[in-house]
């Protein structure tokens, strides 16, 4: 099957709350094509458990770090439901996630090979973290931060103040 260029893309995620490693992916992702959308899911992918931080305030912080970092180019979205369906509806021709791990790989299998099935036109795009956040997740973060201990290295400078107006400053 012929698919066409594709110059817009989505980065999907959680976001709870967006890490150094998240914006590593969709600052990639900025760099390889002309348009990106990041897509910030109301529900949570691999938790049972409701999110820490709003759908509003997810999205919030990931807008304040693009500012931050001068990208004011790249679109954030919340959505719920269907990620082809959000695709669908704003035009892009792939989807862009990043791989940290042989664990992630299985998951993000299973998940390319259903959108795919629900939409054929849409490209899979996957990028290899960069070794520095090889071990950098949300759920790290949140566990951490919860426990008193400085992640100032792993997120961005305000979702670092959003954490300690959470969980308290660090001891
Ligand atoms: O941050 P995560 O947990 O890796 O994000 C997962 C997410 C939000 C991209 C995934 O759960 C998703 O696409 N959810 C939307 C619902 C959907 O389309 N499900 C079918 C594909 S798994």
């Amino acid at each position: 099957m012929n698919k066409s260029q594709v110059d817009h893309v989505v980065v999907p995620g959680t976001f709870d709350p967006v890490t150094l490693g998240h914006m590593d992916v969709i600052l990639r992702a900025r760099r390889l094509f002309p348009r990106v959308t990041v897509a910030v899911a109301a529900s949570v992918g691999k938790r049972g458990s409701g999110p820490t931080f709003s759908l509003d305030q997810r999205t919030q912080m990931i807008r304040e770090t693009l500012v931050a970092e001068g990208c004011e180019d790249v679109a954030v979205e919340p959505f719920s439901g269907l990620l082809v369906e959000f695709c669908r509806v704003h035009g892009a021709g792939g989807v862009v996630k990043g791989l940290r791990a042989m664990t992630d790989f299985e998951y993000e299998m299973q998940q390319a090979d259903l959108n795919s099935h629900l939409a054929p036109e849409l490209e899979s795009i996957f990028v290899m973290s960069s070794p520095e956040y090889g071990y950098v997740s949300s759920s790290i973060v949140r566990e951490i931060s919860s426990m008193g201990c400085d992640v100032s290295s792993l997120v961005p400078p305000n979702v670092n103040r959003r954490l300690m107006e959470r969980f308290g400053s660090p001891s």
